[in-house]
Order: structure tokens, then C-alpha cells, then sequence
């Protein structure tokens, strides 16, 4: 099978909603699936077609969701299982699609297999989590993305044994070498799938797999454990297990979460023939402006266009046959796209915005949009550390002062790479709380909602950035050759424009993407392109001056067919 093969998810443009930052009908401060319900109808009208909902199972919310105590019910404050059939069937209802998350490296501490587990060595459920007696002495170094002191192995007294915890203490990892822990997850996601969801995201699917002797971390890693993490020696046996027993019985989707998987690895992942996954994040831009450990990570200077269109580039040749990308600007787990990637001064917000949103639409892969993508929203940059919710900034925070290190330029830093940033409450108008809820968030709300930056204002003015994203979908959906066309890189070196063509069949297009803060002419004249015709821009101003060249405004996209 080919990466062309023609697929709903490979055509389909991906919204992912942070349930308790979308929308509170309940009054508490947080976004319950009522909230979603009444805003589907929103979500329809921008000509989304599938939904990725990060977790809605029940949790004690150590990680926001991400430390499951109960896989087959609702979290308290979301909702009901009643409220989730209701919104399944207004989505199917609509002809959306329904992507849940499937976290199932780790539990929470609190659900009832972990009770179990750790209430004595002989106890039924004790092999589903990785334990190190205490009498074999301290267990080889393990870190640990959540943990103020950086430590995987959480020692627990009742058992005099250590557990692992690649993420928060309240986030074991399950032991997938265990069968009986594989038939339990899979059980569940049979459950969802009989239910009529439509696929999964997989967070952090490449650790599922563990060395069970737990070695020293072996030198090739260099310390560097993220891509040792994602090596595990049966990985793949698990994936296509998983695909054979689960996936393979329905029509859905799936996307893995891939920390330190590169694009060596890619193809074992995604290619058709290995029965494992369909699409993959990889991590590659999320690190571009980032230095540092995972752990104690810095934002660095500011990155490259040449650097980004060469990202994009590679994996898009790693897909060239088989496979298929995923692209994405930004989610949960990171600031704000238009903050990052494009510019969120007054001057060329609008245009970073539209222009970002027309470069998701125009390349190959399936595009993934973050809730308030559409509207063009902004990193917070919160001045104080008690502003901050998140387990990974808190805990950072507290490492560093532990270590006596420079406070004040961590909260610069968060400021631009907080993953709070893009967690603030979803901007639908310019009232109080935004009209997320009606009382206090349990984030603040961008005070930027009370200046156009919110969907009501944007839906009565015809040129808003919302009103663009919509025409822009349509755009993606009138021309199949945005979704399959073969992807060329132009200007390779320009620091200032990234074009390409997309060529499918007869088709051909022409994109151009300007990154710059200043009008830029750009020369195509070697290309012989011949007529063109626009397709659509951002801007009012004609970029194309006839000869080859074009002039474009900051910030400016266009889109072309060739005829
Ligand atoms: C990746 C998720 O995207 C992130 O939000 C979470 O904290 C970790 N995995 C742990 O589940």
C-alpha cells in the first residue's frame, strides 16, 4: 500500500479540544462535555472534521487528566457517561469524528490496580507496574519528567520496594511485559471502539516498552534517556499486537505521541504494511527553539526558516512512499502557535495568524488544529508563579530554587514556553471570564478577549482570522491535490519565504509563505511557471508582479493553481 491511498483520516482536518479549558456550563471554573456539546455546531462551521479530545476518564487530576484512576468512566467534573454518549452521537450526528486520547504508558497511583499492586509483593496485581525490591539495593537511574528531584523510582513503604514513575509520582507506568496488563488495555479500548469512538492519540506510545532488567542507562544514550525511553526492545511486538487484536477490527484512526522517535524510525511505526499505527507527532520542531535536558529544558534563541522548512522538508521525503505525516504548530503540552511560530505584536498578528493557518492547510499530512488556533490566540506570559498550574512549570520552579538557581529568567522563560500558555480558557467573547464560565477559571483567561481577540467579534467581521480559517478549510477541502499533491521546496535558503509546489496528477500549486516583518520580493522567473491563477491570500495587496517575481507584504500568504 502506498502513502497516497486515499483515507477520511488523511483528508480530514483535526481540531483538538483541552476539555477543561473549552467551555463551563456547570459554574465551577472548568470546561465540562456539556460545554462541548453546545459548542459543536460552532465546530462544524469551521469545517473541522474530526475531534481530538484529550482525557475525559476519570482522574485525580495530578496531570490534568493524564493519570487515569478508571478507564471506563467519566471524570467527575467533565461530566457523565450519559453526557459522553450525548456528545457522541451530536458528533456522529454532524458528521464529525471522535479521536479520544489513549494514555496507557502509566495509571494514577489511584486506580484500582495500583491499589492493589502495591499492597503486598504476592498481591494478584502486582506484576502490572514496574517494582525494584529494596534489598537489591537503589535501583538504576531513572528520570523522571515530573519529579522535583528528577527521580523515577519513588520508594514505597509498604512493600519496601520502588515503583517507576517516568512522569509525576502519582503517574505509574504500567507494565506492559505483563500479558494480562496488555489484555486489560485492550479490553478497554474495545470498550470505546464498541461505544462508536473513531480512533485514539497515544500519549507517549514509544515508552511502553521496558528493558526489565532496568541497566545502568546504557552509553550509547549518552545521558540522554528520552530516545532510550522510546527503544524499548518489544515496542513494535506490542504495537502490532495491539493492531491485530484491536485496531484492525474497526475503521478508525490512530496517532501516536513520539518522544524520541526520529525519522530513522519512522517508517516502523507507519508504513501500511507493518499493521501498527497510521500517523505519528514527532518531536523535532517542538525542540527547534529549545535547549537543554528534557527536564530542565530552556527556551534557546530564536530559531531558524531555513531551520523549519528543513523540518518540515525531511519528514516529508520520510513519507514520500509510505506512511503519513501529521502536522502540527503547537498543543497542549506547548505555547501558543501564533506566539511561537508567527507574531503576535499588533502590527502582524492577523497576518502570522492567516498565514500559519495557511500552511498547516496547504501541506501534505493531516493538520491538527489547537483549539483557538482558529481565532488566532496568544501566550498569556504570566509574571508570577503563582498564576501557574501546571505540574511541569510548579515542579521546574521548585528544582531550580532547590538548586539556588536564577528565578526571574525561569519566569521569563515560561513566559514563552509555559505550557499554561496555551491551556487559557477558549475566548468566545468579550465578557468577564470570556465566556468560558461565569465564574473565576482555574486558569486565568487572556485579558487580549476583551480586544477582538474572541470568536463573537470575529464572526460578525467578514476579513477576521476566523473567518479566513473557514475559507481556508474550504480551500484544503476544493482541492485534493492540498491533501495528496507531492510536496516541492523552493527558495531553500530564504530566511524570509518558504514556498512550494504541490503537485498532484494534473494538478499543481504554488504556495507562498512570507516569515518576515517587512515587504520581501522574492524571484521565481527560473521556474517558468506560466499562468497562474489565486486561489487565495491574506492580504488584499497583488503579490504577483507578472515576470516571476512577486512582492509580498509581511506576513503575507498566497495561494496559486498553475495552469
Ligand atoms: C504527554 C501529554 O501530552 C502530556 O500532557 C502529559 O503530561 C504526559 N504525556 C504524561 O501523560
Amino acid at each position: 500500500m502506498e502513502s497516497n491511498q486515499r483515507k477520511w483520516w488523511k483528508e480530514g482536518v483535526v481540531y483538538q479540544i483541552y476539555p477543561r479549558s473549552f467551555q463551563d456550563t456547570t459554574g465551577n471554573g472548568v470546561g465540562d462535555i456539556q460545554g462541548i456539546i453546545k459548542r459543536l455546531d460552532y465546530i462544524k462551521s469551521l469545517g473541522i472534521d474530526i475531534i481530538w479530545l484529550c482525557p475525559v476518564y476519570r482522574s485525580p487530576n495530578d496531570d490534568n487528566g493524564y493519570d487515569i484512576s478508571d478507564y471506563r468512566n467519566i471524570m467527575e467534573e467533565f461530566g457523565t457517561m450519559a453526557d459522553f454518549d450525548q456528545l457522541l452521537a451530536g458528533m456522529h450526528e454532524r458528521g464529525l469524528k471522535l479521536v479520544m486520547d489513549l494514555v496507557v504508558n502509566h495509571t494514577s497511583d489511584e486506580h484500582m490496580w495500583f491499589q492493589e499492586s502495591r499492597k503486598s509483593r504476592e498481591n494478584p496485581h502486582r506484576d502490572y507496574y514496574h517494582w525494584w525490591p529494596a534489598e537489591k539495593g537503589d535501583p538504576p537511574k531513572r528520570f523522571s519528567y515530573f519529579d522535583v528531584d528528577g527521580n523515577a523510582w519513588k520508594y514505597d513503604e509498604q512493600t519496601d520496594s520502588y515503583y517507576l514513575h517516568y512522569f509525576s509520582v502519582k503517574q505509574p507506568d504500567l507494565k506492559w511485559e505483563n500479558p494480562k496488563v496488555r489484555e486489560e488495555i485492550y479490553d478497554m479500548m474495545h470498550f470505546w471502539f464498541k461505544k462508536g469512538v473513531d480512533g485514539f492519540r497515544m500519549d507517549v506510545i514509544p515508552f511502553i516498552s521496558k528493558d526489565i532488567s532496568y541497566p545502568e542507562l546504557p552509553e550509547e544514550y549518552n545521558g540522554n534517556f528520552v530516545p532510550f525511553y522510546a527503544n524499548g526492545p518489544k515496542l513494535h511486538d506490542y504495537l502490532h499486537e495491539m493492531n491485530q487484536k484491536v485496531l484492525s477490527k474497526y475503521d478508525v484512526m490512530t496517532v501516536g505521541e513520539t518522544p524520541g522517535v526520529d525519522r530513522d524510525q519512522a517508517l516502523l511505526f507507519v508504513d501500511e504494511d507493518r499493521e501498527e499505527l497510521n500517523m505519528f507527532f514527532h518531536f523535532e520542531l517542538m525542540s527547534l527553539d529549545r535547549e537543554g535536558d528534557e527536564v530542565f529544558w530552556m527556551r534557546s534563541d530564536p530559531w531558524k526558516l531555513t531551520e523549519f522548512k528543513k523540518i518540515f522538508s525531511d519528514w516529508d521525503e520520510t513519507f514520500a512512499e509510505k506512511g503519513w505525516g501529521s502536522l502540527f504548530l503547537s498543543n497542549h503540552d506547548n505555547p501558543r502557535t501564533i506566539s511561537r511560530w508567527g507574531n503576535d505584536s499588533p502590527e502582524h498578528w492577523n497576518n502570522s495568524t492567516t498565514m500559519l493557518q495557511t500552511f498547516l492547510l496547504t501541506m501534505k499530512g493531516t493538520p491538527y488544529f489547537y483549539y483557538g488556533d482558529e481565532i488566532g490566540m496568544t501566550n498569556i506570559r504570566f509574571d508570577n508563579i503563582e498564576d501557574y498550574q501546571d505540574i511541569n512549570t510548579l515542579n521546574r520552579y521548585e528544582l531550580l530554587k532547590q538548586q539556588g538557581m536564577d528565578l526571574k529568567t525561569f519566569i521569563e522563560n515560561e513566559k514563552e514556553a509555559a505550557r499554561d500558555n496555551g491551556r487559557t480558557p477558549m475566548q468566545w467573547d468579550d465578557s468577564e471570564n470570556a465566556g468560558f464560565s461565569k465564574t473565576s477559571p482555574w486558569l486565568k483567561v487572556n485579558p487580549n478577549h476583551k480586544t477582538g481577540l474572541n470568536v463573537a467579534a470575529q464572526e460578525k467581521d467578514t476579513d477576521s482570522v476566523l473567518n479566513y480559517f473557514r475559507k481556508m478549510v474550504q480551500v484544503r477541502k476544493d482541492h485534493l491535490g492540498l491533501v495528496y499533491g507531492d510536496y516541492t521546496l523552493l527558495l531553500e535558503d530564504s530566511e524570509k519565504v518558504y514556498a512550494y509546489t504541490r503537485i498532484s496528477d494534473d494538478n499543481k500549486y504554488l504556495i507562498l509563505l512570507s516569515f518576515s516583518t517587512e515587504p520581501v520580493t522574492i524571484d521565481l522567473s527560473n521556474e517558468g511557471f506560466g499562468e497562474l491563477h489565486l486561489i487565495i491570500s491574506n492580504d488584499s495587496s497583488i503579490a504577483d508582479k507578472k515576470d516571476g517575481k512577486f512582492e509580498l507584504q509581511p506576513y503575507q500568504a498566497c495561494v496559486y493553481r498553475l495552469r
